[in-house]
């Protein structure tokens, strides 16, 4: 590994469905009030791919997004992975069908599987890959149609969810320090907690299976909500002591868009309310897409700046967690 290889961003995308779907409209669809949900999570739309939409559309959606930002052709790509938990299906992967849409014939191409953690374990092992010497550029996408694999009975789920898309570039060189060392953690014990437990080789697709809804989302949301709080704090903590920062030279903290009250409860926790970044009143929580998503809007509002050191942090099922500090070096 040359330690002193910079790994830089050069490009970031997103792409949301057309179709918004309100708490206004999800009071007919489930017993919920448009006040109970945005009291609780802080959303107020999210966005539903359409029939013929597939994880894959959107993410190659954002990539191209991403790749026009960077000011770079698909050919550049050595290395594309995809972080979904709704892929286009089992097999082939999704970053194969993602690669053929953008024609970036000469990356290999795979999934990663963290839940909604999965971009910045994406990004992480995008950016150690590069940082090796073995490859030069990424393609990292988080992409998701989750609204295939929600319980549209269920209120305590069906509500939080959307659909969408991120990705960005990663580039050996650039200006500043780039992505850094991450501070990465999972805890298998507790995978119970959120999970679909149906269709895979475990609880294979049968009648039965499908009569018990096994096939969505389950979530014991009171308990993912305690995790996710010490953990994503935990995280950033350990991400800034592994690179010799402090909470105070962050110019912007970009949270895994699940639930303002999570994100205000980390904030409160760290004492960083007024540098915390959020969308999740537009978008919900779009799973592994939410953090690539909340980044694109955070660089083309502004809100981030050549020189500005950022963290991103996630949390997800598994239960898996992260975070990363970042020099913003465009
Ligand atoms: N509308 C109206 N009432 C509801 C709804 C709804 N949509 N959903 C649940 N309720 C009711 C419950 O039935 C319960 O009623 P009861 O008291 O009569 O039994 C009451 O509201 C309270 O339910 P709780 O589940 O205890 O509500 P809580 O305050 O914990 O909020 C929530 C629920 C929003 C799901 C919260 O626990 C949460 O956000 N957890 C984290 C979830 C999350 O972020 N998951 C994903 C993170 S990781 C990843 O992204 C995959």
């Amino acid at each position: 590994m040359d330690a002193k290889r910079i790994v830089s961003i050069i490009g970031t995308g997103s792409y949301v469905p057309e179709r918004v779907l309100t708490n206004r409209e999800l009071e007919e669809i489930v017993e919920t009030t448009d006040e109970w949900i945005y009291s609780r999570t802080g959303m107020r739309e999210r966005h539903i791919a359409a029939a013929d939409q597939a994880a894959s559309d959107l993410g190659a959606e954002a990539a191209k997004r991403a790749l026009a930002d960077a000011g770079i052709a698909p050919e550049e790509i050595d290395l594309i992975i995809v972080a979904t938990l709704s892929p286009d299906m089992f097999f082939p992967s999704t970053a194969c069908f993602v690669q053929e849409k953008i024609g970036a014939k000469n990356a290999y191409c795979y999934d990663l599987g963290a839940a909604c953690s999965g971009f910045l374990y994406a990004m992480d092992s995008a950016r150690n890959q590069i940082a090796s010497g073995a490859i030069s550029t990424a393609l990292v996408i988080g992409t998701e149609k989750m609204s295939t694999f929600l319980d549209w009975e269920d209120r305590g789920t069906c509500i939080l969810f959307g659909d969408g898309a991120g990705a960005a570039v990663l580039r050996a060189g650039g200006e500043g320090r780039g992505v850094m060392k991450s501070a990465m953690g999972s805890d298998g014990s507790l995978a119970h907690l959120l999970w679909t437990p149906g269709g895979g080789s475990r609880n294979p697709m049968s009648h039965e299976m499908l009569d018990q809804k096994q096939q969505y989302l389950k979530m014991e949301g009171r308990e993912v909500f305690k995790h996710a709080v010490v953990r994503m704090g935990d995280a950033v903590l350990q991400a800034l002591e592994k690179n010799g920062l402090s909470i105070d030279d962050i110019k912007c903290f970009i949270p895994h868009q699940a639930n303002i009250r999570i994100i205000d409860s980390i904030s409160r926790r760290l004492g960083v309310a007024d540098r915390m970044y959020t969308n999740v009143d537009k978008y919900a929580n779009t799973s592994s897409a939410a953090l690539a998503i909340a980044l694109d809007e955070a660089v083309k509002d502004g809100t981030i700046r050549k020189g500005d050191l950022v963290v991103l942090t996630v949390f997800g099922g598994g239960f898996t967690w992260g975070a990363n500090v970042l020099e913003w070096g465009k």
